[in-house]
């Protein structure tokens, strides 16, 4: 195999109790909206950290490709601006609903954010807890729906590392991850 393409594998996976915007890896994952104008939660953090620079280019693509916005489940990079980490992925989480099994969505967001990745050639990658705040999904079974896709991704990363805000979060996490 060529030394520039690795090989496709199942990343390792880290679990850190923390601040997304404070990992000192390749690339972060935005839990944005399909604005990707800002928010709060995640968003908010990494905007408010990150600065101006981020916007700037989340602007350039919703003038470019994402005319209507970035669909959920999708992800596309920019710059990461003044935080450690060298790029953002912004993907957009579903929004809960207990009429409508939003699963593969929320699993695309964590395959679809790896293959950007790839494209990039970010080794390191940082996940929040996509869906689990502002957008109300179960924090068990959103951890279940993460950890499996991340396992069964085919990509050059390796390590995926979870970024939880809180004891809860972490649990739950944990709980998929031993
Ligand atoms: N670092 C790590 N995790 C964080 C941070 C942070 N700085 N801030 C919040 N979290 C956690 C929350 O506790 C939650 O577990 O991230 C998880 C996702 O919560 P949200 O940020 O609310 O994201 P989400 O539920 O996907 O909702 C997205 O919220 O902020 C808006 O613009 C965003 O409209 C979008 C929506």
């Amino acid at each position: 195999m060529s030394a520039d393409r690795a090989a496709a594998h199942a990343p390792r996976l880290t679990l850190v109790q923390g601040d997304l915007t404070e990992q000192a890896v390749d690339a972060v994952v935005n839990a944005a909206n399909s604005s990707l104008l800002g928010g709060g939660g995640v968003d908010g953090a990494i905007h408010r950290r990150g600065g101006p620079d981020i916007l700037a280019e989340c602007r350039a693509l919703r003038a470019s490709h994402y005319g209507r916005g970035l669909p959920t489940g999708q992800a596309v990079a920019t710059t990461a601006g003044r935080l450690p980490a060298r790029w953002v992925i912004h993907t957009v989480g579903p929004v809960h609903s207990t009429s409508e099994d939003r699963s593969d969505q929320l699993a695309s967001c964590h395959r679809e954010a790896l293959r950007v990745a790839d494209e990039l050639g970010a080794r390191t990658v940082a996940f929040p807890a996509i869906s689990t705040g502002v957008y109300g999904w179960p924090l068990e079974d959103a951890a279940r729906i993460a950890v499996e896709a991340v396992r069964a991704a085919e990509t050059a990363v390796e390590e995926v590392r979870f970024v939880l805000f809180d004891e809860r979060a972490y649990a739950a996490f944990a709980a998929q991850v031993r």
